[in-house]
């Protein structure tokens, strides 16, 4: 227990296997499968420094004080690792990410990955990954997968669960399984839409649509690992896009949207894209930007097609990379 600070870096991770909706209990469990690729290039750092000195905990995310629902979901995080360290006094937690908030990159995954490897290393913990990822998972489940590369899987929880099992997310191939691009193309700046977990939260209570949403997630998922390990590129990003759409359906059944109207003429050019022959499909997650999923042979091609697009601001360009680590 010697540790006292810890900095970690993770990056934001793309699920191609949606998650979307909770166990119903404690422990925030997904309800579904998920299946993600980790993004290189982008990422979030996070120092960590238990400090006897302090009287709580304080934390600045991007240069500003945090306060309410992230400062909340972080202290218990916090309080988890404090729990199992035995450490007592409170931290000084400083994070960044390097990409912009608005980008349509969800931040909860790298910050919340970041934040686990940071705490516990700083706490002087000699957690395995799998340990870590749970701890993520408790704060934000898409955040369990980015503590590994490459393509990664998070299982659903147990059906009723105490809230104190384990679920760890486990990486299934390595970043260069797939010489893929993810075109993030933005449509709308700063946004704000409806938080995952109350989007999750009204699917569940009022789309028609949840249930079916809960039966076809799992088979999409694991068709979808299957032609990932198979090697089969358009398949998995097939399957991809289905799971997407299938998610969007449900929560759109509740008058959740994250649709826009660039939204819409996005995911229309990917299909136009495709009927003239190329291997583009789209996904989105709980905001209005349409990722782009290519063979990196296609991916200038179609970041000019997309860049095109009205309403598409401004592309990023992601590619596979590695798990969330701590800096020397
Ligand atoms: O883990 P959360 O609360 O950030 O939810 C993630 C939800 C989606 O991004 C829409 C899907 C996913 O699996 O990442």
């Amino acid at each position: 227990m010697s540790a006292r600070i810890a900095t970690a870096l993770a990056h934001p991770n793309i699920a191609l296997a949606k998650y979307w909706g909770k166990r119903p209990g404690p422990g925030n469990f997904p309800a579904v499968p998920s299946l993600s690729v980790t993004l290189a290039g982008l990422a979030t750092r996070t120092t960590v420094v238990f400090d006897d000195a302090l009287e709580n905990d304080a934390l600045v995310l991007n240069g500003e004080v945090a306060e309410g629902e992230a400062s909340a979901r972080a202290v218990q995080l916090l309080d988890r690792v404090r729990a199992a360290s035995g450490r007592k006094s409170k931290a000084r937690v400083t994070s960044a990410n390097d990409f912009p908030t608005a980008s349509g990159l969800a931040s909860s995954a790298s910050g919340f990955g970041a934040l686990a490897l940071a705490a516990t290393t700083a706490a002087g913990m000699d957690a395995d990954a799998a340990w870590v990822s749970d701890l993520a998972r408790r704060s934000s489940a898409s955040a369990a997968r980015s503590l590994f590369g490459g393509f990664v899987e998070l299982a659903a929880g147990p059906v009723h669960p105490r809230g104190d099992e384990v679920l760890a997310a486990v990486p299934l191939a390595p970043p260069s399984h797939f010489d893929i691009v993810v075109l993030v193309c933005v449509t709308t700046e700063g946004a704000k839409a409806t938080a995952s977990t109350d989007g999750m939260k009204i699917t569940a209570a009022e789309s028609p649509y949840y249930a079916a949403w809960l039966a076809e997630a799992p088979r999409l998922c694991a068709h979808l690992k299957e032609a990932l390990l198979a090697g089969d590129l358009e398949r998995t990003f097939a399957l991809a896009e289905r799971s997407a759409l299938a998610m969007h359906a449900s929560a759109l059944a509740a008058g959740v949207s994250y649709f826009r109207g660039a939204t819409l003429e996005a995911l229309r050019e990917v299909h136009a894209l495709r009927a003239k022959g190329h291997v583009a499909y789209a996904t989105m997650d709980a905001g209005p930007h349409v990722k782009v999923l290519v063979p990196r042979s296609e991916a200038d091609a179609v970041a000019k097609a997309m860049a095109e697009v009205p309403g598409v601001l401004r592309i990023l360009r992601a590619v596979p990379g590695e798990g969330a680590r701590v800096e020397p």
